[in-house]
């Protein structure tokens, strides 16, 4: 038997080292398969494997010294090596399997007692008070005879201003504190500020007559208050035919006013401006208790946009207005703070 030299310097790493002979290689097997056998867990048990099995195990290491043995050595000690390997395998794999059942059983037992402890049916859950005012809001107009209709919620500059009378540098831009995205020419997109690009867009898509509804969220550079929020939500209402009047304008809002809130709320129009409209109102509810609360802007639509959706004002003319939904829910559902709806607070939603 040829006197070992010590590990080959490729293995120098190994803290386990063991004497290239029969006797060292069995019993480092028979030692591998024992702490194999008493692996605790799985987790114990792959680190282990690691250990004795991997390529850094102590039985790897025997191999690679295998080439500085004597040729009949080598054939001898290299056979007790991959019987022990084969021996500290069995173990792992039968101690493997006892482990994982275990482990299934206990899942098991764990779910089992789960499952009693539901005593009843999981709560569903319902649609935002947001969502819920848009959805009425979208019933009581389909109702009143109108189509919904959507536009992109990044918008052009052109079909959020300038379409709509609204020319860069317009003064009336400063109603509308916008977001620019970083898209095409410096400043030529935004997160639309209002729906009223979709006014646009519906007159450049549809023949008219037209009377359609365009719900969607929009965005200005705002600070959240009671009654703001950064991102809201509007729907938009355009009416284009031909002999369209202010008085039709006032007797929609009404009637919408009446079927959203019931019959004993009321509405009224306040001069006021818009680029887009000519002329322009606010349009406020008063409640049943004789308050008023200012919902939206509207007007009849301002000929230069009724050009721009390729509409010659001559022969058509028509309404717009524009509604603020989460001013709707807000209202509908008596919270005082708009931000509440906002804040996730399921005992807030919980409510509605
Ligand atoms: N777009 C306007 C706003 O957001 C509301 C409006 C819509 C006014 C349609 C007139 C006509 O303030």
């Amino acid at each position: 038997m040829s006197t070992w030299q010590g590990p080959p310097a490729t293995c120098s790493t190994s803290p386990f080292v063991i004497e290239p002979t029969i006797d060292a290689v069995r019993r480092a097997g028979e030692d591998a398969a024992g702490r194999l056998r008493a692996a605790f867990t799985l987790d114990q048990l792959r680190e282990l494997a690691a250990e004795l099995l991997g390529k850094q195990g102590e039985l790897a290491g025997v191999k690679r010294q295998l080439g500085s043995l004597a040729p009949d050595e080598r054939r001898t000690v290299g056979q007790a090596v991959n019987e022990s390997l084969a021996l500290a395998q069995v173990a792992h794999d039968e101690r493997r399997a006892l482990l994982a059942a275990e482990a299934r059983r206990q899942q098991l037992e764990a779910e089992r007692l789960d499952l009693t402890e539901i005593t009843s049916r999981p709560r569903r859950g319902h649609l935002h008070p947001v969502t819920q005012a848009w959805q009425r809001l979208e019933d009581v107009f389909i109702g009143l005879g109108f189509r919904v209709v959507e536009g992109p919620e990044v918008e052009s500059d052109y079909y959020n201003f300038e379409a709509l009378n609204m020319g860069p540098g317009h003064p009336a831009r400063s109603m509308f504190d916008t977001l620019f995205v970083d898209y095409g020419e410096p400043g030529s997109t935004v997160l639309r500020t209002h729906t009223s690009p979709v006014q646009i867009r519906a007159m450049q898509t549809l023949t008219p007559p037209l009377y359609v509804v365009a719900p969607g969220r929009v965005f200005r550079r705002d600070t959240p208050d009671a009654t703001h929020m950064p991102v809201f939500h509007q729907i938009e209402g355009l009416v284009v035919d031909k002999g369209i009047a202010f008085a039709h304008l006032a007797g929609t809002i009404q009637a919408f006013t009446e079927a959203f809130f019931g019959p004993g709320f009321n509405s009224r129009l306040r001069p006021s401006y818009f680029p887009f409209t000519e002329p322009s109102a606010e349009f406020d509810i008063q409640r049943p208790d004789g308050s008023w609360l200012e919902l939206g802007g509207c007007g009849m639509v301002h000929p230069n946009v009724l050009r721009a959706g390729g509409i010659d004002p001559e022969e058509y003319s028509g309404f717009a207005f524009g509604i603020g939904i989460d001013r709707m829910a807000k209202e509908f559902n008596g919270v005082d703070d708009m931000r509440e709806l906002f804040a996730n607070d399921l005992r807030i939603l919980e409510q509605f």
